[in-house]
């Protein structure tokens, strides 16, 4: 298993640019299932989980060409016989969900396995079968399999959904929704829909292949059913919460770093609770494209504390969470994170225990209260973004940091270590065990 070994204290400076966005990418590769033309993705991350999802189309029936170097991806719907989603794929990876919605309106039936649980909490799909199952789906489970269909012939049903849960909204699950009811028959309205940039990434998608979308991005999303959907050529939006890592690392050392291709129409939370820190970010050049700038980040020299709870968009992200966290340790004063999305989503807290943070759990919240200096120490990555937490952690600690089984890390940061070195950071990567 690979590990990182970073030698802290070195501030960050130079230019990154972010890639497309991982969480993004996966519902439009799964909207291929949609049509029996090729559709072509740019700009997709060269990440486990994009490589993941392929997998799963192929055994899907789909053609798949991806050019690794031009980030260029083209899909090819084909054989439309295999209908099953196995386990052993969809439990490395929960967005295998988001093919059940396609797979039903297209082809009137899938055998999906339940995705399971994961590190950062129960991941339930409840809502995303209740939605379809308002759209005539007749659902049951077979050995941990999902196995949906409508009856011979027939299509989808428009319907009215509401998509609101325990933790708000669905993004998966709107996803899903959405993409089934391109080609249901009469009108689907989806209430408490997620309001992600990536649910209007795919919306924008969708419509370029025919379908009749509105309202995507705010809570009521309405779609008139067509017959059919053609191929198309779009390229995915920046990675918001890639932008939002590499922001934190140019704070967390106290150092110079611009960012081109950044989103930053769609990180307005994040850019308030960064201003509240002490983080700046400035805008370079007039750059048309409010989703795609140049922005140089600068950080005070005493970071603020703040209190921080995650919320559904456009409030501040989940997936960004462990990464703030990070650099609150270092604040001047007590900070306050709850977590709204995924109350369990702190797996992160005992590996900065380890390196000298000083952090009091109290059910969904955390007490950060800063202190001088963190201190390097070999910690264990357990998810995705507790593992960029942990990364950001190291880049300030003195001394050095091992962080252990960086295979999650690499579920969503493209080749991080090499981004970082190109920055300035003393980090590499080794195949070494759990010392
Ligand atoms: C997406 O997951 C993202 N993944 C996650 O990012 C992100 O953390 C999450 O949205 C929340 O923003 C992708 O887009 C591939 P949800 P998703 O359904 O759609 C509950 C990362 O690090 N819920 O919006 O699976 C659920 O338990 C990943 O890139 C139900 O109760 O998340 C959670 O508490 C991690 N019933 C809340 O809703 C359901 O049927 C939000 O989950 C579905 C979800």
């Amino acid at each position: 298993m690979d590990a990182f070994i970073i030698q802290g204290g070195k501030r960050l400076r130079g230019t990154v640019r972010i890639n497309g966005s991982k969480n993004a990418t996966l519902p439009l590769m799964a909207a291929a299932l949609l049509t029996d033309d090729p559709i072509t993705l740019n700009d997709v991350p060269n990440l486990a989980d994009i490589r993941n999802m392929a997998g799963l189309l192929e055994s899907l029936g789909c053609q798949m060409q991806f050019d690794t170097a031009a980030h260029q991806m083209t899909l090819h719907a084909t054989d439309r016989t295999k209908n099953t989603a196995h386990y052993k794929i969809v439990r490395t990876m929960r967005a295998s969900i988001s093919v059940l919605g396609p797979l039903l309106a297209k082809r009137g039936y899938a055998r999906v396995s339940m995705p399971g649980g994961c590190n950062i909490g129960d991941r339930p799909v409840d809502l995303h079968l209740r939605g379809l199952e308002a759209m005539g789906v007749q659902i049951h489970l077979d050995e941990g399999y999902i196995v949906a269909e409508i009856p011979q012939g027939s299509r989808l049903q428009g319907a009215r959904i509401f998509l609101g849960g325990t933790f708000g909204s669905t993004v998966l699950g709107t996803a899903n929704i959405l993409s089934a009811a391109t080609l249901a028959e009469g009108t689907t309205m989806i209430e408490s829909a997620a309001c992600e940039p990536e649910i209007v990434g795919l919306a924008d998608m969708l419509n370029a292949m025919g379908a009749n979308i509105s309202g995507a991005g705010s809570p009521r999303i309405t779609i008139e059913g067509v017959e059919t959907l053609s191929g198309t050529d779009v390229t995915v939006m920046p990675d918001r919460i890639e932008a939002g890592t590499y922001i934190m690392a140019g704070a967390i050392t106290n150092g110079d770093v611009t960012l081109e291709n950044c989103p930053m129409d769609a990180m307005s939370a994040v850019l308030d609770v960064l201003t509240r820190i002490g983080v700046e970010v400035e805008v370079r050049g007039n750059g048309a494209d409010p989703m795609r700038q140049t922005v140089r980040v600068a950080s005070a020299r005493r970071l603020s504390p703040v209190h921080i709870t995650t919320q559904p968009h456009p409030g501040f992200p989940t997936d960004l969470q462990a990464q703030v966290m990070a650099l609150l340790c270092l604040a001047d004063g007590n900070s306050i994170i709850t977590e709204k999305i995924f109350p369990d989503r702190f797996l992160h807290v005992a590996e900065l225990l380890r390196m000298g943070a000083s952090l009091i759990r109290n059910g969904p919240s955390v007490l950060v209260s800063g202190v001088h200096e963190l201190i390097g120490a070999p910690v264990m990555a357990s998810d995705l973004r507790a593992s960029a937490g942990l990364v950001l952690a190291g880049l300030a600690a003195r001394g050095t940091t091992t962080i252990n089984r960086v295979y999650h890390l690499d579920r969503g940061y493209e080749r991080m270590e090499l981004t970082l070195q190109q920055l300035g950071a003393d980090i590499q990567r080794v195949n070494h065990d759990v010392v």
